[in-house]
């Protein structure tokens, strides 16, 4: 008796028009959707795609509900308007507002608990739906195709605890919102497949660094040098070990220690450049302001007669972190480098005769075929069955490792659905892989009055070379290493 009399609250309530019906319905049913999706989750840890579903289309669902209420109340009120005009009876009279009566206050009851109950739902959704869309699986994971490449190379990184959104959007409303727009846009190029393959680099609208990295790595923060060791190994039988070492002059944030990062992230300094291509690869002209005023200018050769003033306005860029660090976490290698790496890390037994040479090899050739991981397996397989016989039968399991650690490095770096291969995504830190800092530093960058001074080539100027590529050196030793 009693929940019939709530019941005709309820109906009471929403059965005036059948609009707001559909509404209410609509509302109800995915909130009792989202509540299951909620308690399924805390039991069992749903697949990212569940939460599409979950954080997308039921809270879309959810709303359109919502929203659809008022919609009938519009469309009962013009129906009501027009019965007055035209002298009609109104098709369902409104309900005296009377608190004395039972009904009434049901009626308010129900209006008050349903209110709470949506605001509640919303704004969890609301919350757990941002979160969620920034989170490291939605962003690697849900268009796994074209975010494969960079989504891989990410786990494999320093910043493989970093989320996608503290580096690609940052804190703050604006970048969201913007980010939320761009994200849209992007989900219908998937839903579309108008997406480009390769996914272009630079991204064109990056926010500034000093917004991303600089939250975690503030410029004062550096100091001195950092020595680095680089392991190689030759393409020689034994893969002899070559080992360089470098004193990286990183310095600090400022003059006081002098080096790489005191000249290039000087806050009393801004670098602009202008590069001819879209890669930001062939800069032809560099200028330096300083805070009192005074601009240095250097023009590549055979581009002395540029004039900046004709530029149009955004052409100039001006330089941060990720001109120099533009692979910190999406760290593509080719094909010796990732050789180099897998060994150095014991990935690949270094006693395998060969592997480094007949490696790199394969790997080049793999990015040419249709199904490189089998090539791979293939040809090496047959390099050792045939040339080293007895090393396979009495170690197959030894080789075959290395094998798969070689068909490893081609899947870290070769994602032919997305046209990625050796050499897409250059990083520019160093000068060996790719131009780097030799884009500038070419010592013929130069100014255009005499004495013309250029950027500088100079060996010594961002590090010392201590060793280079020496079997043992006697360096290591003093270091300690
Ligand atoms: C440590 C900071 C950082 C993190 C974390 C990060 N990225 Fe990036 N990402 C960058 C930088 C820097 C670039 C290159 C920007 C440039 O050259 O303009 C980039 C570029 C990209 C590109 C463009 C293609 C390319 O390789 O240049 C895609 C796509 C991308 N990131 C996706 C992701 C995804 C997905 C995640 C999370 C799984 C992620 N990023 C995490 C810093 C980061
Ligand atoms: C949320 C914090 C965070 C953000 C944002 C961040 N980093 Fe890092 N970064 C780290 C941490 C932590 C490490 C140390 C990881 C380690 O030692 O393995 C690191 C390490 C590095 C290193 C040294 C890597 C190495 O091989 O030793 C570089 C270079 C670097 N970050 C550059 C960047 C750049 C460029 C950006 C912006 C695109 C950035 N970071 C954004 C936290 C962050
Ligand atoms: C002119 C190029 C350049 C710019 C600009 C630059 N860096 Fe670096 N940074 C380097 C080089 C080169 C190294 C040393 C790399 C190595 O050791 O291989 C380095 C090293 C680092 C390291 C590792 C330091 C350590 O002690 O291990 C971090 C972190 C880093 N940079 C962050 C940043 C951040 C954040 C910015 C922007 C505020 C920035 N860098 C701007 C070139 C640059
Ligand atoms: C967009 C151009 C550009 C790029 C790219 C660039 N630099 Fe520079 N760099 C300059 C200019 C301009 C100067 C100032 C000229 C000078 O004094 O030699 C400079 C100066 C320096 C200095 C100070 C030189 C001195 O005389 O003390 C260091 C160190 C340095 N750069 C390191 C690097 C490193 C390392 C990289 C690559 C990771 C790099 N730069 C990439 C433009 C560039
Ligand atoms: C403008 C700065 C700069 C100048 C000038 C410069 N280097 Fe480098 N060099 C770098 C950076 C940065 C790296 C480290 C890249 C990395 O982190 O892997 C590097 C790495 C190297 C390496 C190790 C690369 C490897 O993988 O084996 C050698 C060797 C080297 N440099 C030699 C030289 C020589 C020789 C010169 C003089 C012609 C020179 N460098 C001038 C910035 C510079």
């Amino acid at each position: 008796m009693r929940i019939k009399l709530w019941l005709d609250a309820i109906t009471g309530l929403f059965a005036r028009n059948w609009i707001t019906l559909l509404g209410a319905s609509v509302t109800t049913v995915s909130a009792l959707f989202i509540i299951g999706y909620f308690a399924v989750g805390i039991v069992v840890e749903l697949p990212p795609y569940a939460g599409i579903v979950g954080y997308m289309v039921l809270p879309g669902a959810f709303v359109t509900g919502l929203l659809i209420i008022p919609v009938g109340a519009w469309w009962d009120r013009r129906r009501r308007l027009k019965a007055q005009r035209e002298g009609l009876p109104e098709p369902l009279p409104y309900p005296r507002l009377d608190l004395n009566d039972s009904r009434t206050r049901r009626a308010f009851a129900v209006v008050g608990f349903l209110t709470i109950a949506n605001l509640f739902i919303l704004s969890t959704v609301t919350y757990r739906g941002v979160v969620y869309s920034d989170s490291v699986e939605f962003c690697g994971l849900i268009c796994h195709t074209v975010m494969e490449p960079q989504y891989t190379a990410f786990l494999d990184s320093p910043h493989a605890r970093v989320r996608c959104a503290e580096c690609h959007i940052g804190p703050g409303a604006p970048w969201f919102v913007r980010s939320k727009l761009d994200g849209a846009r992007q989900v219908f190029a998937v839903a579309l497949d108008t997406y480009p393959t390769p996914v272009p680099s630079p991204v064109e609208n990056l926010r500034p660094a000093r917004d991303t990295c600089e939250q975690c790595h503030w410029p004062s923060k550096f100091t001195g040098d950092r020595i680095r060791v680089i392991e190689k190994f030759s393409p020689d039988e034994d893969n002899t070990p070559l080992t360089t070492v470098l004193s990286m002059h990183i310095g600090g944030g400022n003059a006081d220690h002098p080096g790489i990062h005191s000249w290039h992230i000087n806050p009393n300094k801004t670098t602009e450049y202008y590069a001819t291509d879209y890669e930001r690869e062939d800069i032809v002209y560099v200028r330096v302001t300083n805070d009192d005023g005074e601009v240095t200018e250097y023009f590549a050769r055979g581009h002395e007669d540029l004039d900046p003033a004709v530029l149009p306005p955004d052409a100039l860029r001006e330089m941060d972190c990720i001109d120099c660090h533009n692979r910190p976490t999406h760290v593509f290698r080719l094909p010796g480098e990732a050789m180099d790496r897998a060994m150095a890390l014991n990935r690949i037994d270094a006693d395998v005769p060969y592997i480094k040479a007949r490696g790199v090899e394969t790997l080049e050739a793999a990015a040419e075929v249709e199904d490189g991981r089998a090539y791979i397996a293939e040809e090496l397989r047959a390099f050792y069955q045939e040339n080293y016989p007895e090393l396979y039968a009495e170690e197959t399991e030894r080789v075959e490792a290395a094998i798969a650690e070689v068909q490893n490095i081609y899947g870290h770096n070769v994602f032919p659905r997305m046209n990625v291969t050796w050499g897409t995504y250059p990083n520019h830190i160093g000068h060996t892989t790719a131009e780097g800092c030799f884009r500038c530093h070419t010592n013929t960058h130069r100014t255009l009055d005499e004495p013309r001074e250029a950027i500088r080539q100079d060996c010594t100027i961002c590090h010392s070379v201590l060793a280079w590529d020496e079997h043992e050196p006697a360096i290591l030793q003093q270091l300690g290493l």
